[in-house]
């Protein structure tokens, strides 16, 4: 996946697109380019970062352009495969984010004809195909007619010579358009527009989209014009910034206690019926699918609606719940991604309403694709999440879990008023509780600092806390690079055990519930093979100093709870690892932000 970036209006275009594609660099890192037009397509594109893009580049007079940044799927990381790429004349340029799936056949047939090829790309072959129709009419019109002949996913941004327009098209990769005052803007995120407009308009699969200084005109793949109001985008520029921390991903951990109280705003008195989530519960059981972090989120969604609905729940990753046999039951599925872009869910979703099932999304990102291919949307709240590793997108996912088990145990009657108002009691406590443990900021960081050299490090949690130690593994290992592997505690001796040695460190999680002794056992068993032992624990827990080399404590809450503050104490303890190894936080190697491929 990629991010692209197009602006037309009455300013030099190069330091907006630069300014704007800085803002989208979590999509993807290793290559980069811009193209804009003034006299004749300037074009310019390296191996490597923005930074290396903006510190290469020449001046470039010209209002209108467009610019990439590449996270490689077809062809290597290299300047030759970076984009823009122009066709054989030099009349077009063209950036994409996606994969041309029949490229192989379309570069034969133009080879054929004489086109030449730069690079080892996919997306090459539009660029030559484009410019081949523009002989014949106008932009919009040559990129529509070329679309025709293209399979695979897509958002495409195109700019020929002479003419102060961009014109784009999309099919299941993200993209919108700003709206400025005599300028407009194209970006996959409207993060990246907010310094210049909060006024958007979300471009659908099929459209092409024409923007000009003063005009903005869609069109559907039959070339008919399609109207669409603007939609006023909350988020300020401020909240897309650091705001003086040194990651995003600090900032954005920090921001969780008001993410979370967002999240619940409002909307704990419609659980009780003003204003349902969810209609039309004809299910049994529950069904959520969803990828990486926002899985885990579902695992733990699974024991919040076992206990709080009493209907079975299953959790399956969504590239494999595609392929999976559909059942004979009539689940509700709950398809869970922060982005709403990533493809496996989409594909997720189509898949549930094909087979009948009634569908809702908890999604972070507003008039993302997902929401479209659901029949109920809960959004998150948490505001834009920089960071490539998900952190407030996953408490405020477990925050929408909880508030989807309330309504569906109010709705089936399962919870009594005592029950409820216990719960969302200790919801609203939640950000209480989490600013609690970013007060322990500091000792967090020393304990990870003692075992920042470690090569493997194993998570063990018991009940609703396994899926918390799977994913702190699953930070542990994107963003400091040390292998982590989360387990159910009583596991490990069915072959784990066989890994331990003084070097790899146990981190456990304890809860004061029924599964504490057993906890415990397990702990034994890890020290007797001379691990470190490291506990998250109850501050009231007065035994746990004994069986364990270091205890971070964090306040004691019922454990159907406890997975939100334990989660953000894991989520320093990773980030400081990660610190301390001197790695790339916000942008680890290998991984980008949004997966819009499958
Ligand atoms: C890990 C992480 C990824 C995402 C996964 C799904 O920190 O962020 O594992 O959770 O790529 O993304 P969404 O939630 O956008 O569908």
């Amino acid at each position: 996946m990629c991010g692209i970036v197009g602006y037309v209006g009455g300013k030099e275009a190069q330091p907006i697109l630069i300014d704007c594609l800085k803002r989208l660099e979590y999509r993807g890192y290793d290559s980069a380019g811009i193209a804009v037009i003034g006299d004749g397509i300037q074009v310019y594109k390296t191996g490597g970062e923005i930074a290396a893009l903006e510190a290469g580049m020449p001046t470039m007079k010209g209002s209108a352009g467009i610019a990439h940044t590449r996270w490689a799927t077809q062809g290597r990381p290299t300047t030759e495969n970076a984009h823009p790429f122009e066709g054989c004349e030099g009349k077009v340029a063209i950036v994409h984010n996606g994969i041309i799936s029949n490229f192989m056949d379309l570069r034969e047939s133009l080879a054929a004809e004489g086109h030449e090829f730069s690079s080892e790309t996919d997306t090459e072959v539009f660029a030559h195909m484009v410019e081949a129709e523009l002989n014949s009419g106008d932009l919009l019109t040559a990129v529509r007619k070329s679309l025709k002949l293209v399979e695979g996913t897509y958002a495409f941004a195109v700019v020929a010579d002479g003419r102060d327009e961009v014109v784009a098209a999309r099919c299941e990769s993200p993209l919108v358009v700003g709206l400025g005052n005599g300028e407009n803007f194209l970006a996959s995120d409207v993060t990246a527009l907010l310094k210049y407009t909060n006024r958007v308009v979300y471009i659908l699969d099929g459209e092409v989209v024409r923007i000009t200084k003063d005009s903005v005109t869609i069109v559907d793949a039959e070339g008919k014009q399609v109207t669409r109001n603007p939609e006023r985008i909350e988020w300020s520029m401020e909240d897309a910034e650091k705001g003086g921390y040194p990651h995003f991903m600090l900032k954005e951990i920090f921001e969780q206690p008001a993410a979370i109280h967002e999240s619940l705003l409002g909307r704990i008195g419609a659980v009780d019926g003003d204003e349902p989530f969810i209609t039309g519960n004809s299910f049994s059981s529950v069904k959520i699918v969803a990828c990486g972090t926002s899985y885990n989120a579902g695992l733990v969604g699974k024991y919040i609606i076992e206990e709080l609905v009493g209907i079975p729940a299953t959790v399956q990753i969504s590239s494999e719940y595609r392929y999976s046999a559909a059942a004979r039951e009539n689940p509700l599925v709950v398809l869970i991604t922060q982005s709403g872009e990533t493809l496996d869910t989409i594909a997720a979703a189509r898949e549930a309403r094909k087979r009948g099932n009634s569908t809702v999304a908890i999604v972070n990102v507003m008039g993302s694709a997902i929401t479209r291919e659901v029949d109920h949307v809960i959004y998150t709240r948490a505001g834009p999440e920089i960071g490539v590793a998900a952190t407030k997108t996953f408490v405020t996912q477990l925050t929408a879990l909880y508030l989807l088990a309330l309504e569906l145990g109010s709705k089936g009657r399962v919870l009594t008023a005592q029950a409820k108002h216990n719960i969302v009691s200790q919801l609203r406590n939640l950000p209480r509780a989490v600013q609690d443990v970013l007060n322990q900021a500091d000792t967090i960081e020393a304990v990870a600092k003692k075992y920042s050299e470690a090569r493997d490090m194993f998570f063990i949690g018991r009940n609703i806390h396994y899926p918390i130690a799977m994913e702190a593994a699953l930070k542990t290992k994107e963003i400091s690079y040390i292998h982590g592997e989360g387990y159910p505690a009583g596991e490990l001796k069915h072959g784990p055990l066989a890994l331990l040695s003084k070097d790899s460190p146990v981190i456990a999680i304890v809860s004061r519930d029924h599964t504490y002794d057993k906890m415990i056992g397990n702990i034994s068993e890890v020290s007797a093979r001379d691990s470190p032992v490291i506990a998250v624990a109850s501050e009231d827990d007065t035994e746990i100093g004994k069986f364990a080399d270091d205890v971070i404590y964090l306040r004691n809450i019922p454990s159907l709870f406890s997975p939100v503050p334990v989660i953000v104490a894991l989520q320093l303890w990773a980030y400081y690892l990660a610190k301390e190894r001197g790695c790339s936080i916000d942008k680890p190697r290998n991984i980008a932000k949004t997966v819009t491929v499958e």
